[in-house]
């Protein structure tokens, strides 16, 4: 059976998602949703908010309902949360309702997008950035490995590069 046509954005805070999501919607004339602004949107309250009052488990639970109702959509591109592929399910939604490409890219490069960054309440713990995306990123690196069709390294390479390389893995 082949896989809806949809394209599913996943990677670490700082990765990309949301810029070359939006891009490559237009070019693909394909609409572009971003779970965390769905969220933020249904919620009427920004995410760090939502974090304060509700805790990582509820921006999570209001995540996995918001994967669920997008990735049944036909013909989009989705930019997801950096944490959406830590619950089982979302990773089973992600996988059977598109094809899911995962936005690689390294500490180094991670850091210095993300260093200024007041949105991702997950950075603002009593522990520097720096440790927090490593640990991350090892936490994290075998799911987005597993749960994705591609892996496209973004540290080096321009939007527009990034773009071109999902295109020609879906031709
Ligand atoms: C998170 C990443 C954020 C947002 C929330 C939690 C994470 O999304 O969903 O702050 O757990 O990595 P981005 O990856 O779009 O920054």
């Amino acid at each position: 059976m082949h896989k809806p046509k949809n394209i599913f954005l996943i990677g670490l805070m700082g990765t990309g998602k949301t810029t070359v999501g939006r891009q490559l919607s237009r070019k693909l004339k394909m609409d572009f949703y971003d779970s965390d602004r769905v969220i933020e949107e249904r919620t009427g309250a920004d995410i760090p908010l939502i974090f304060e009052k509700e805790g990582e488990t509820g921006f999570r639970t209001r995540e996995a309902a918001i994967i669920d109702e997008l990735t049944q959509k036909k013909n989009i591109v989705l930019a997801t949360g950096g944490g959406a592929i830590l619950n089982a399910e979302n990773r089973n939604h992600l996988v059977n309702r598109g094809t899911v490409f995962y936005l690689k890219s390294n500490l180094k490069t991670l850091l210095e997008r993300t260093s200024k960054d007041k949105n991702r309440p997950l950075l603002h713990a009593n522990e520097p950035v720096e440790s927090i995306l490593k640990r991350l990123l090892e936490q994290r690196g075998p799911l987005y490995e597993e749960t994705a069709d591609y892996i496209i390294e973004t540290a080096n390479n321009s939007i527009h590069s990034v773009i071109q390389a999902i295109i020609k893995h879906l031709e």
